[in-house]
């Protein structure tokens, strides 16, 4: 295992690139089941979480040469696939559960393992599942495996309980080779599904309204080949913003959508940090002391869950108190111990964090518990005097390119050292 050893304290200065989303290419490269012919995929992000995925359409028969320097994926398709994705791969990765949609669209029946619980929650598949009965599939659970089959699917109207992001994914896949109309009411309007859904009707799928609450899928008999760009990621450009910010810096970050990032801007704002665009380049400058803040953590357009813990992380350098609510996980605050053990003055109280900021963080050892809680401490540490080791970055390594390097290049003393403790 890898950790991160950081000597905080410096100022960043410099640019970034930002990569392609890891969350739109996740379920563009399960759509690509879908498909009869070749895709290609441009602006493909090196992350542990893509290459897991890129393991799962090869375990169900689809021939994959990738190129991660000119960031290009090419997909052969395959007139026989398998229909099983094993346990061993839905372990590593709950989006390896989006294969499912596709799968039964494809070849009329998929049996795909469940997703286990996760360090942010139970996360159950509840909606997914009821979605995809909605147009017609007989679901079986047992033995920890969905199995899904249907003669054909039928279009109907789904309307989802909660905005799930990867529900709305995977019924809106499944609905693309239904017969007839699909209308996802409440669906999720992550940016990420909008991105699907350009890359499906690229392949000759009918889709409208993705982005907006009702989403409508005309079937259609197959899905062609097409080649489709991965848009710039959202919460990649919000954590570099997050890291100028508590380390009191201005930098720039290239490749960057501000229409995704409207919310975790203004919070920004709000707390003092001043914004310069140029084209898709934009420039941070962060005041001497943030002020505080309060968030809460809502379905797009609202503030996103994955950009919780960093701005936690930054509230804890705030002059003053704010209050950080998360309502779309039950357990995301794995974070607030370690910050704790990095000088921060964090309580949970049910569902939100209080912040009494302090002045100053000081250096520790701690343990990346997730993805963004990881990235969260990284930060932490970045703007903490003295040194701090981050243990567990495999979990950071799933959703952040070379993101040491990436903050090394900014002038952050930080580097990636084998940490040969057992656990
Ligand atoms: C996606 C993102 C993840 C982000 C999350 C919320 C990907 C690969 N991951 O995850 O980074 O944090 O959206 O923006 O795109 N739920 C149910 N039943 C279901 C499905 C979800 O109860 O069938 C609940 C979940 O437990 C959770 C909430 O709904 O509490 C949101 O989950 P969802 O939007 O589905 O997140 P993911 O698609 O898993």
């Amino acid at each position: 295992m890898d950790k991160f050893v950081i000597k905080g304290g410096k100022k960043l200065s410099g640019s970034v690139d930002i990569n392609g989303a890891k969350n739109s290419t996740l379920p563009i490269l399960a759509g690509a089941i879908l498909s009869g012919d070749n895709v290609m995929i441009k602006n493909i992000p090196d992350l542990k979480d893509v290459r897991t995925m890129m393991d799962v359409l090869r375990s169900i028969g689809l021939r994959l040469t990738e190129d991660f320097e000119s960031r290009e994926l090419h997909i052969k398709p395959s007139e026989k696939l398998n229909i099983e994705t094993p346990y061993e791969l839905i372990k590593q990765m709950r989006a390896s559960f989006f294969v499912l949609g596709p799968l039964l669209a494809r070849m009329g029946k998929a049996r795909v393992a469940l997703p286990g619980g996760c360090a942010i929650g139970t996360r159950p598949v509840d909606i997914h599942l009821k979605g995809l009965e909605k147009l017609g599939a007989k679901i079986i659970l047992g033995h920890g495996y969905v199995e899904a089959s249907a003669s054909k699917l039928v279009g109907d109207n789904v309307y989802l309980d909660f905005p799930s992001v990867g529900a709305t994914e995977n019924i809106m896949m499944a609905a693309t080779l239904a017969e007839g109309k699909t209308l996802i009411e409440n669906a999720a309007k992550e940016p990420e599904i909008d991105d699907l859904a350009a890359f499906l009707n690229t392949l000759g799928a009918k889709i409208k309204g993705a982005g907006t609450d009702v989403i409508e899928i005309t079937g259609v008999k197959s899905l062609g080949g097409g080649t489709h760009s991965i848009i710039p990621d959202r919460i990649e450009a919000g954590t570099f913003m997050v890291a100028a910010a508590m380390t009191g810096s201005n930098i720039k970050i290239n490749n960057v959508r501000l229409d995704h990032l409207e919310a975790v801007i203004a919070k920004l704002q709000d707390a003092g940090v001043s914004f310069y665009k140029t084209g898709t380049t934009i420039e941070v400058a962060a005041p001497e002391r943030l002020k505080p803040v309060n968030i809460k953590s809502f379905p797009y357009p609202g503030f996103p869950t994955d950009m919780q813990p960093q701005f936690m992380a930054a509230m804890t350098l705030a002059k003053g108190t704010s209050c950080i609510q998360e309502t779309i996980f039950e357990n995301r605050f794995m974070h607030v111990a370690e910050l704790k053990r990095m000088g921060a003055n964090v309580q949970i109280k049910d569902r939100s964090v209080i912040v009494e900021g302090v002045k100053h963080l000081s250096g520790a050892p701690v343990m990346a518990s997730d993805l963004r809680a990881g990235a969260a401490l990284v930060l932490a540490a970045l703007a903490a005097s003295g040194k701090s080791e981050i243990l567990r970055v495999y979990h950071i390594d799933r959703g952040y390119e070379s993101f040491e390097k990436k903050l090394a290049g900014l002038g952050a003393d930080i580097s990636r050292e084998k940490d040969t403790a057992l656990y």
